[in-house]
């Protein structure tokens, strides 16, 4: 029987639900499916597959170091045919360009590329009162990735491919705020900056235990310590049942690029955003 392996990377399980229809695509045209989530530690040797699919998050207008890093680290792919789709809240820019490259460059043939929007718990904009595309995937949306992955397996079936060109550049503001949270940036400082307040609770640890990378241990003195593997993404902070952590991305130097991105994502006519209030690691919808 043929297989193909999907790796993906999900905090929130939006991603994970667009790589089970993928999956569940690539089943009805006989295909054994196993699904990986980089959360759970190192994947499986995608060259034991007949397909890889890598499926990633938009994580401030690029993949997450923790995907690319995973691409980055694969031996020759030698011509094994791979696919890439991403889950995006509202601008995806450079996520699935750099994924794809990064395929390329290991060898591996690009048989599809799919991307679809999915719920935006990026804190930044959680604290700002809004929550951008609350309810996708939809089910349609997901109809679309199961015939993503009936596709994909009627291309390794001998299909012509037409491939998609690159996604377009943001503008330059978008660029900007990329360019900011870049992994020297986060490995060098950003990750250094994490501060956690009295009302930390030395009995809770629910950002060690949810930190997606395991980057978060207490020292000897109980005292909670960031490693320099941190993807910046905030689930520490926006978890936190005691609004004790403050991460770098909660410093008012970045309240106006926060401000700017979701007055642009509400009046923006392909998006749509519901009003809630973040607290106590719970986001709770207005309307
Ligand atoms: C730290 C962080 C940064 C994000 N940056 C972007 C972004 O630049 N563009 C975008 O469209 N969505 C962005 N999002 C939204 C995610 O791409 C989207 O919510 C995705 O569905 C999350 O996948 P998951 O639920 O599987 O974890 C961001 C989310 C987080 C947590």
């Amino acid at each position: 029987m043929k297989s193909a392996l999907i790796v993906y990377f999900s905090q929130r399980g939006t991603n994970g639900r667009v790589a089970e229809a993928i999956g569940a695509g690539l089943r009805e045209q006989g295909y054994h499916v196993a699904l990986w989530n980089l959360k759970d530690g190192p994947p499986p040797e995608p060259r034991d597959h007949d397909v890889l699919g890598v499926g990633t998050p938009a994580y401030y207008f690029r993949a997450p170091f923790n995907v690319t890093d995973y691409v980055n680290s694969l031996q020759d792919l030698s011509g094994l045919p791979a696919f890439v789709f991403v889950v995006h809240g509202a601008y995806r820019g450079n996520t699935g360009n750099t994924v794809r490259r990064a395929l390329r460059l290991k060898g591996a043939r690009e048989v599809g590329y799919f991307h679809c929007l999915g719920a935006d718990y990026f804190l930044g904009y959680l604290k700002e009162g809004c929550l951008i595309s609350p309810d996708h995937p939809t089910a349609d949306e997901l109809g679309l990735a199961v015939a993503f992955g009936r596709n994909v397996a009627a291309r390794l079936a001998g299909a012509p491919y037409a491939r998609p060109d690159d996604d377009p550049q943001l503008p330059l503001i978008y660029r900007l705020e990329r360019f900011l949270a870049n992994q020297t940036l986060v490995k060098l400082f950003y990750s250094r900056c994490y501060r956690v307040n009295a009302r930390c609770r030395p009995d809770c640890d629910l950002c060690i235990r949810q930190c997606p990378v395991r980057n978060i241990r207490r020292d000897d003195g109980g005292r909670l310590v960031w490693g320099r593997n941190c993807l910046l993404c905030l689930s520490c902070e926006m978890n936190c049942p005691e609004d004790a952590i403050t991460s770098p991305v909660s410093w008012p130097i970045f309240r106006p690029f926060m401000i700017y991105n979701t007055r642009r994502a509400s009046r923006d006519p392909a998006l749509d955003s519901v009003r809630v209030i973040h607290k106590r690691g719970q986001t709770q919808r207005l309307t």
